[in-house]
């Protein structure tokens, strides 16, 4: 089967639709004619007047809950051509900081969600023999940093899973990419103590993310990228305080 070099009728499944780089893909894909179903915990930060976009709210990190309503929307849109497993945040200290349910939510949310995300779609998109899917991971997908050993342990098991998944997919014609942006300017620093610097050239935006995602969907069935890493010209942080 082919991809979607017209985006025009596509369907996407988009996590952490609401904010960032979600919601930029969001609104991109709309703007295209596709359809998006869109999943967050607050829709009220994105409310697009647009009948192809449906919200569905979910809380990824309580994982029972979201395995059940995974299930529940792969049955539903059986019809889903595109995944983008994108929904995370991060929380970052010593490890001696975190206390041990801080680490099981961050790790919930971080990597098992996203495990469940395929769990449900995989089969899905299999059973197209053909269709994206798309996580986001993160430079700290490639490197480990001081106070960043949660986020990176999710990070980094979201390479091996998304790797895993390539190799299971690829007889099915199901391409499975990871996208590891450097800084990228969204809510996502809102409660860290720590942003970009001020300098454009400090970050990316989540349009030129969103953008990115959408030339991999638009890609004819070859190739697979499999993995792409994409940093800000000059990137740099500031702290806030
Ligand atoms: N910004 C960066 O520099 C950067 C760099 C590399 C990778 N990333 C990755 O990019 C992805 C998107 O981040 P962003 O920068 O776009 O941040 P963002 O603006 O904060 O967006 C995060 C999205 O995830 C959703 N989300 C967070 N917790 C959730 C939960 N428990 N259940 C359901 N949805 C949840 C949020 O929606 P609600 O709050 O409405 O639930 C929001 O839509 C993340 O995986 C992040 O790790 C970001």
């Amino acid at each position: 089967m082919s991809r979607h070099p017209a985006l025009d009728g596509l369907k996407a499944l988009i996590t952490g639709s609401s904010s960032g780089i979600g919601r930029a893909t969001a609104e991109l894909l709309l703007q295209r004619g596709a359809a998006v179903v869109g999943i967050a915990r607050d829709h009220t930060k994105f409310a697009p007047h647009s009948k192809r976009y449906e919200p569905v709210t979910l809380d990824l990190s309580d994982l029972d809950v979201a395995a059940t309503t995974l299930d529940d929307l792969a049955r539903v849109h059986q019809d889903v051509a595109a995944a983008i497993s994108n929904a995370g945040a991060g929380r970052f200290g010593a490890i001696e900081q975190f206390s041990a349910s801080q680490i099981r939510h961050d790790i919930d949310l971080n990597l098992t969600s996203h495990l469940l995300l395929a769990r449900s779609f995989l089969p899905v998109l299999k059973r197209r023999n053909g269709g994206d899917l798309i996580i986001i991971g993160s430079e700290a997908a490639l490197r480990g940093a001081r106070t960043g050993s949660v986020y990176c342990a999710a990070k980094f098991g979201l390479r091996g899973a998304a790797q895993a998944f390539a190799d299971e997919c690829s007889r099915r014609g199901v391409r499975v990419t990871l996208v590891n942006p450097g800084f990228v300017r969204t809510p996502f620093f809102d409660a860290l103590d720590f942003e970009p610097a001020d300098d454009p050239g400090s970050a990316l935006t989540p349009e030129d993310i969103a953008a990115k995602l959408l030339e991999i969907l638009e890609t004819p069935d070859r190739p697979a990228y499999h993995e792409i890493n994409i940093d800000p010209p000059d990137p740099a942080l500031r702290y806030k305080r």
